[in-house]
């Protein structure tokens, strides 16, 4: 691969993209270099979620690379659980301050602190000196409004952060209207730190259009993009491909993901709600999917849920993102 290639980082998206996804999709897919994983939240500094860790062991995801991320707004409990992980062997961790739910950011938590420059502040004044590795934060361009990102800059300024993964829309907007790339270029030119962009690139077209808007950036990271087309970041990068091959290359990596899921989700009920939400996603991509799409989630048992799967896939459906 040329030098030049752009940095393609899977976004994390909880309840999709957790290790088991990872690993599967690195075995069918490439063109991703790294990932950053769902959030952990912190607990206070008695109780570690064994899963939640297990999610980032360095061992487990030897396919594709990957980078903790910690939600939470007190200090004590950010440095403790960040320590554990840097015992697990990580040398950079990501602060969330994006996630727009309005239960989380209630809190203090995700976009909520975005309203709080100066909360931000602080705990970057504490957490900064007392972790054993870089920290990184994704951002939102704010909580209610697209101009506290200018306040919030002028902090992170003041910190040694590793870089800035910003997805320029507002927490309230959750994920509707537009990226606001104008926002987005005049936070990257205001800050001294590196940015990553997030947020839209559902297409090659997409793509260029933020890389040719912004040549200073070389790492972009995609999301729910890459759950309509896993084949994008191929795309992106020009891996060559059959194209004929693209439905019974998605039909093994769904068989390989439900296999993986099969072995780690209790109960079949959990384990189709699991596969139907990526669904949601992968479904509208191909031609004529309305009925088939909805029969398989409409599936109330998995061997319904396995027979409706093979029927769409036998019927050689096109794969048209
Ligand atoms: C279902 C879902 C779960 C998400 N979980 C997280 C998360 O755990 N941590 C985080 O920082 N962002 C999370 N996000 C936000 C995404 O990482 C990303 O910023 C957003 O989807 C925009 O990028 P995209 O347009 O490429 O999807 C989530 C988004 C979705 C839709």
């Amino acid at each position: 691969m040329d030098k030049k290639d752009p940095i393609l980082i899977l976004a994390p998206l909880q309840g999709f993209t957790d290790v088991t996804f990872r690993n599967v999709y690195a075995k069918h897919f490439c063109g991703l270099d790294a990932s950053l994983a769902p959030f952990i939240s912190t607990m206070g500094q008695q109780r570690l979620k064994p899963s939640r860790l297990r999610d980032v062991d360095p061992h487990l995801n030897q396919l594709l690379p990957v980078t903790p991320q910690i939600l939470g707004n007190v200090a004590e409990d950010f440095i403790f659980l960040a320590g554990h992980l840097a015992d697990m062997g990580h040398n950079l961790v990501n602060w969330n301050l994006g996630c727009p739910h309005s239960k989380i950011a209630k809190k203090g938590r995700g976009s909520g602190l975005l309203l709080f420059p100066e909360k931000i502040d602080a705990l970057l004044d504490r957490i900064i000196p007392d972790i054993p590795m870089a920290l990184s934060v994704k951002i939102r361009l704010g909580r209610k409004n697209k101009d506290e990102i200018h306040d919030l800059i002028k902090v992170f300024d003041r910190h040694d952060l590793d870089h800035i993964i910003l997805h320029p829309r507002t927490g309230i907007q959750m994920y509707q209207g537009t990226a606001d790339h104008d926002t987005f270029g005049a936070a990257m030119e205001q800050s001294r730190h590196s940015f990553v962009y997030n947020g839209d690139i559902t297409d090659t077209h997409a793509f260029l259009t933020v890389k040719n808007r912004f040549p200073g950036i070389n790492r972009f990271m995609i999301g729910r993009g890459i759950l309509a087309n896993p084949f994008l970041p191929e795309e992106i990068k020009a891996v060559p491909g059959d194209p004929d091959q693209r439905t019974a290359r998605l039909q093994a990596f769904h068989d390989d993901l439900l296999a993986a899921y099969s072995g780690i989700i209790s109960g079949p009920g959990h384990l189709t709600g699991r596969m139907k939400g990526f669904w949601n996603y992968l479904g509208p991509s191909f031609k004529n999917h309305k009925k088939p799409v909805k029969t398989i989630l409409k599936s109330t048992s998995l061997p319904a849920y396995t027979h409706n799967v093979a029927h769409f896939f036998a019927a050689q459906p096109v794969f048209c993102p």
